[in-house]
């Protein structure tokens, strides 16, 4: 059985900055740069421009991984694409995704490279990566392209309604490639998967709900032309209960999977943890007794950019000589769900 390692990486960050400041400046919410940064660890993050979504952005991460891998798209086998802000409701992002690659239908063979779509938040990076690497164990896929991607911008509530769930969140892309090897020194480990929906309307978007006729619920006009009530607009959370099981769920499933290595914390050269409040992840980080100097952030600069969060950090960590071949990486990861994870890498 070949191993399954991450074989290339790469991001994408829309150039639009929105500080703290700014949400209260440009969009006249009735917040503050201290409220948000001393609660969450958030000083800015970025918002795409109109026009562009998560599959666009997912195309210039992918890009940027599979040159770090020194491929081509052609050389891949499965497209697996992790979002809860996808393009449209249906065909899948990862489908919009692939067709930005021309080159894979161009000549005599063209590359029908299958694409999945999973829906799986916070936790879609390492949902995907297990799905990937056991694809890539298996012998079925040499090379596999995971994608996260988010544009969160589109639908948060910009009004001091929604200040809470809107100063949490920001647009970003973050893709690897997951590559067989037979090098016995890279590759993943172990992983560790959670999910627990009794937990789903403590952060869900309810928008759609094909249990209502018709599926957006329009409580004021049946006839097609409605007002959608802002509980059902918007993402809705109820922030206490998310930061309670994010640091018990994320402990539990590290601890799980370095249990199972039988690695302790000073086994692990870097912890790359989702990225939804500083203040969740110095929590585990306490609790677990690790280092800061072996944790890596990008909240400050991203917020919280869901299935994005993990590649992105990963992404930042090989471009500034941080992670290295031969390095142990421990990650972990909660969302909407509740969903959860973790996985040790040998980079
Ligand atoms: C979101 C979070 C920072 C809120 O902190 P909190 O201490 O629970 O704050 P509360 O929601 O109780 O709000 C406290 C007060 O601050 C206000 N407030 C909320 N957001 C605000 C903002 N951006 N600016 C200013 N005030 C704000 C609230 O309206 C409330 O005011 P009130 O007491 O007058 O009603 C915290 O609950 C959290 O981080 N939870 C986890 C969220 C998460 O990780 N989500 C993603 C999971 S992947």
């Amino acid at each position: 059985m070949p191993n399954a390692y991450i074989s290339g990486i790469g991001g994408y960050v829309p150039p639009d900055v929105v500080s703290n400041d700014e949400l209260a400046k440009r969009y006249g919410i009735d917040t503050t740069h201290e409220w948000i940064h001393q609660r969450t660890g958030i000083e800015e993050r970025r918002y795409a421009a109109e026009g562009v979504g998560s599959g666009e952005m997912g195309y210039y991460a992918a890009k940027k991984a599979l040159e770090n891998a020194q491929m081509s798209i052609r050389d891949i086998d499965m497209i697996i694409f992790a979002t809860l802000s996808p393009d449209i409701h249906f065909p899948g992002t990862g489908c919009l995704m692939q067709r930005r690659f021309t080159e894979l239908f161009e000549g005599d063979m063209p590359r029908y490279v299958p694409a999945l779509d999973i829906r799986n938040q916070c936790s879609g990076f390492l949902y995907g990566l297990a799905i990937g690497a056991g694809m890539v164990q298996a012998g079925t896929a040499k090379h596999v392209l995971l994608v996260g991607s988010e544009t969160h911008s589109a639908a948060l509530d910009m009004t001091t309604r929604g200040r809470t769930v809107t100063s949490l969140f920001g647009d970003g892309a973050g893709a690897a490639i997951i590559s067989a090897t037979d090098d016995p020194k890279r590759g993943l480990r172990k992983w560790q998967l959670g999910a627990d929906g009794r937990g789903a309307e403590a952060l869900c978007m309810r928008v759609w709900d094909i249990t209502k006729r018709p599926f957006i619920d329009t409580p004021n006009g049946r006839d097609g032309v409605g007002v959608i009530p802002p509980e059902i607009m918007w993402p809705q959370m109820d922030g206490k209960q998310v930061f309670r099981n994010a640091v018990e769920k994320m402990c539990m499933s590290l601890m799980g999977v370095c249990f199972e290595l039988g690695l302790s914390a000073e086994d692990i050269d870097l912890f790359v943890f989702h990225q939804a409040n500083m203040r969740i992840n110095q929590y585990v980080a306490n609790s677990l007794g690790i280092p800061e100097n072996k944790l890596i952030h990008n909240i400050h600069k991203y917020g919280n950019t869901t299935a994005a969060t993990i590649p992105l950090l990963l992404w930042e960590a090989v471009e500034t000589g941080r992670l290295k071949p031969g390095m142990k990486v421990a990650m972990s990861a909660f969302g909407a769900g509740y969903t959860w994870g973790a996985a040790v890498i040998d980079w």
